[in-house]
């Protein structure tokens, strides 16, 4: 089921660089699998929409919080294989509600403690965002998402340096995730740069358009955020044009200052260091 939708998403970028140094490869091999997101056959949430993202905090149906992630998930991955393919991967306490394993993935049952919130970064890049926020917030959990594998090595070596526990990985393209989430589950989305397609041919190709938008605003809780940016004035334009005419999205902000919180990666000093002005949306799930 997962290959079969993985197949009908064509992903565009790139899924590898150049090969990772040692020490990078090994947190591939160790760390990875411990933080690893794991999809099994999927269709969201059996229930339809839930109005809270605290109905699925405080236990798991289905899914042992007893068990240890590591019990969970499959041998690691070899070094430097592509990880296209990925294995296998609440609380409203009511079992008739509550996702089973099998049915779905509940990200508050993801971390070694129950989390206050759960957040996602999509197309985290090195992770600097990411990482960031999750050493800022150690109550809240953190999903990120990146198919570049060079880039989750790199978000692995601040996992590690930063001992950060609220952090778990999904490797691959974040619309699968996103299907495979529940109805209103999370708190905040990042897509901070995500789409380096600034040719209107190229449309079809960008994140952020209706389709992707309706999967966000099905995850998102009501009142919860969605963070977008970019320094390219054309998909500013496209992105606030697309997510102004969706009906679950409120414009809360749209200009040149970053949220407050905010932690610039690699490639946004890059860009501003080249003389590009970066552009911040923050819209609130109605
Ligand atoms: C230009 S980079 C920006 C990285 C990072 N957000 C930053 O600001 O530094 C865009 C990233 O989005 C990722 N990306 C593109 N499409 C994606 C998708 N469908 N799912 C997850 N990540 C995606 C790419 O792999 C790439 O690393």
């Amino acid at each position: 089921m997962i290959e079969e939708q993985q197949k009908s998403k064509r992903l565009f970028g790139r899924r590898k660089g150049r090969p990772l140094r040692a020490g990078r490869a090994l947190l591939m091999d160790t760390l990875l699998p411990r933080v690893r997101i794991m999809i099994s056959s999927i269709s969201p949430s059996p229930c339809g929409r839930v109005e809270n993202a605290s109905r699925f905090r405080g236990g798991v149906v289905g899914v042992s919080t007893q068990q240890s992630l590591s019990e969970r998930m499959p041998p690691p991955p070899r070094k430097n294989c592509v990880l296209s393919t990925l294995p296998q991967g609440e609380g409203d306490l009511s079992p008739a509600l509550a996702p089973r394993n099998d049915e779905g993935l509940n990200p508050f049952a993801l971390f070694d403690f129950v989390p206050e919130a759960v957040r996602l970064e999509i197309g985290f890049g090195g992770g600097e965002h990411l990482a960031a926020q999750a050493a800022a917030n150690p109550s809240v959990g953190f999903m990120g998402c990146e198919p570049f594998i060079n880039g989750v090595a790199k978000l692995l070596t601040q996992v590690e340096a930063q001992d950060l526990k609220n952090v778990r990985v999904y490797p691959d393209d974040a619309r699968v995730l996103l299907d495979a989430l529940p109805d209103s589950c999370l708190a905040m989305c990042f897509v901070l740069y995500a789409d380096p397609w600034p040719k209107n041919r190229h449309a079809e190709r960008r994140f952020i358009g209706r389709e992707n938008l309706d999967r966000l605003a099905r995850v998102l809780t009501s009142g919860g955020q969605l963070r977008l940016a970019t320094d390219v004035a054309g998909l500013a334009q496209w992105m606030r044009e697309q997510a102004n005419a969706h009906p679950s999205f409120v414009c809360l902000y749209d200009g040149p200052n970053a949220p407050a919180d905010w932690v610039p990666t690699r490639y946004e000093q890059k860009g501003i260091a080249a003389g590009r002005t970066p552009t911040y949306l923050v819209y609130k799930r109605r």
